[in-house]
């Protein structure tokens, strides 16, 4: 297959949606759909559990199913469809954030009655960050939800962005009848079934004609009329443009868990989403169509087994085609690299592959060389930028329990920040050593990690802050001002960039006010976008 062929066949998306809403019933009947698996239930495993606070057994066990299933390729129609799994757990939100990044579109799932929820909103703005394109799905309508009319109003104000339904629900919960098809102009009648494929589909000329009448009842029918009115005048027509621009979403409604409305969104998925995204490097857009292979590292996960370090460093292809065992720059470290075994992702089945193609994602073993956010490429040197850190919103003092393993702990906090897992900051002036992260699972995981994987053994004391914010400013004598007043909340991250950690959004509010040359970001994108 020609180059361009083996890229414009490829759509590699995320799914998000707030914990519960069907995420991963929906990335279940996607792979059903696509042949990628037999039986449901393959990808349920994957959840971390809410209950698994303190299992840490678990937690690793769940991690070990997930960096399998991290990524999941299937082809339908003639495209390969790469569905990057993201973390359904709030407590590893950053992790879905940075997925998000590797992605060209996303699929958000919406649950019928809840309507948008406070991860909802979140992912979101991660999504308009980067003008992803957007694909909404309104779940579980055979349970009784809110007016449909008043979902679509509260995704455009709570999410900022706009909506073009191409399929209306007729009726809903007890009396939910089907979906009407506007872009096909055909009624999907629904059947509750949760293991066979719902398929009476039957085209409509015409909705004003007596057959939807027959198929759903006259005031169902009547009302579904009036909807499509409202609808025509309301919102805009479709236009792929529009979407891909990231301005509006198009909306489908169903029942993942009785595969109703799932073929439907996955035909239109592969007909209208993105094929693979050029990206922003520090010197250049790289076009994925370049034959100078490029790709950055956007995940990082340790090793299952705690006596071997190495880990696998996810790396999204953006330009040319990867080989196998084939030297590229590391353009961080100013080394070159190649790559024995090269790993996909390829549902259950992980397996070593000798190309890979834009949209792709690859696992690559790691000895400690990568950070999230590292460039590999041929040719000239470039760094991705738009891989960025987001404010923690729990902050804890990590405490050193044994003085003779401080090492061990450097090392390991070290470690475990650069895949990742939380992030670090270092107390200025000092050395305290200061973890946030987005939840309280992370400071768990971390404690356990260091424990069993670097012999260290640490205490967390809690620390009252509720944001970092990076400092940026031309005003080197204010900032200079600033960080002698305010010492006790001043820290540098991992990259020795100013943080200012405030402890209520008032104070923030005040430092803005009283240091007007000071620029407070609360995600570190800044440094990739300022720098050049
Ligand atoms: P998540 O990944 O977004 O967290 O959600 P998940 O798919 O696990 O779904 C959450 C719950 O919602 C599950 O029930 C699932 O069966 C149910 N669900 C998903 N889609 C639909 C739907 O279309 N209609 C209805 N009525 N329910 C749906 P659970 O009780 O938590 O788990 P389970 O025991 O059913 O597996």
């Amino acid at each position: 297959m020609k180059f361009k062929e083996s890229i414009d066949k490829r759509r590699t998306f995320g799914i998000i949606s707030h914990p519960d809403a069907g995420k991963t019933t929906l990335t279940e009947k996607l792979l059903l759909f696509g042949g990628a698996i037999q039986t449901a239930g393959a990808v349920k495993n994957n959840k971390i559990k809410k209950t698994a606070t303190s299992d840490f057994m678990e937690i690793e066990k769940q991690r070990g199913i997930s960096v399998a299933t991290s990524v999941m390729a299937f082809e339908y129609k003639g495209k390969q469809v790469n569905i990057l799994d993201t973390p359904g757990h709030k407590d590893f939100a950053e992790d879905t954030y940075r997925t998000l990044t590797a992605v060209d579109s996303v699929i958000l799932v919406i649950d019928c009655a809840n309507g948008v929820e406070q991860q909802t909103e979140k992912l979101m703005e991660v999504c308009r960050m980067r003008n992803t394109p957007v694909i909404v799905f309104i779940n579980k309508m055979d349970r009784e939800g809110q007016d449909p009319f008043t979902l679509l109003d509260e995704i455009e104000s709570k999410l900022d962005i706009k909506v073009c339904p191409l399929a209306w629900p007729i009726g809903m919960g007890d009396r939910f009848k089907g979906v009407y098809n506007i872009y096909e102009k055909n009624v999907n009648l629904f059947q509750a079934s949760k293991t066979k494929i719902a398929k009476e589909v039957v085209s409509i000329s015409d909705v004003n004609s007596s057959e939807i009448d027959e198929l759903v009842g006259d005031a169902f029918a009547k009302e579904l009329r009036e909807d499509l009115e409202m609808i025509a005048g309301v919102y805009n027509p479709f236009d792929r443009e529009t979407y891909l621009s990231g301005e509006y979403a198009p909306v489908f409604f169903g029942s993942a868990v009785n595969n109703f409305g799932v073929q439907e969104l996955l035909d239109a998925f592969i007909e209208i989403s993105p094929t693979p995204r050029s990206r922003e490097t520090d010197l250049k857009t790289i076009d994925p169509y370049d034959e100078k292979f490029s790709g950055f590292v956007f995940k990082i996960h340790a090793n299952l087994d705690p006596k071997h370090r190495d880990r696998i460093a996810f790396l999204r292809i953006v330009s040319g085609k990867f080989e196998r065992n084939t030297f590229y720059n590391h353009v961080r470290l100013g080394k070159k690299f190649k790559f024995p075994n090269p790993t996909s992702f390829m549902a259950q089945d992980k397996s070593v592959i000798d190309e890979a193609f834009p949209g792709d994602v690859i696992g690559l073993y790691d000895t400690g060389n990568f950070k999230i956010g590292d460039t590999l490429n041929e040719g000239e040197k470039f760094m991705f930028k738009g891989i960025p850190s987001f404010s923690p919103e729990l902050f804890q003092e990590l405490e050193n329990l044994d003085p003779l393993k401080s090492k061990q702990l450097e090392k390991g906090i070290s470690q475990l920040t650069d895949e990742g897992v939380a992030q670090l900051f270092i107390q200025q002036p000092g050395n305290r050593k200061i973890i946030g992260t987005v939840g309280q699972l992370q400071f768990e995981v971390i404690a356990h990690r260091l424990l069993h994987e670097y012999g260290a053994s640490c205490r967390f004391t809690p620390r009252n802050y509720v944001k970092a914010c990076w400092i940026t400013t031309d005003n080197d004598v204010e900032l200079k001002r600033f960080i002698s007043t305010k010492s006790g909340n001043i820290a540098k991250d991992k990259d020795d960039n100013y943080v200012f950690l405030a402890e209520t959004p008032f104070l923030l509010q005040m430092a803005e006010k009283d240091y007007p040359d000071l620029t407070f970001h609360t995600t570190s994108e800044f440094k990739l976008t300022e720098n050049n």
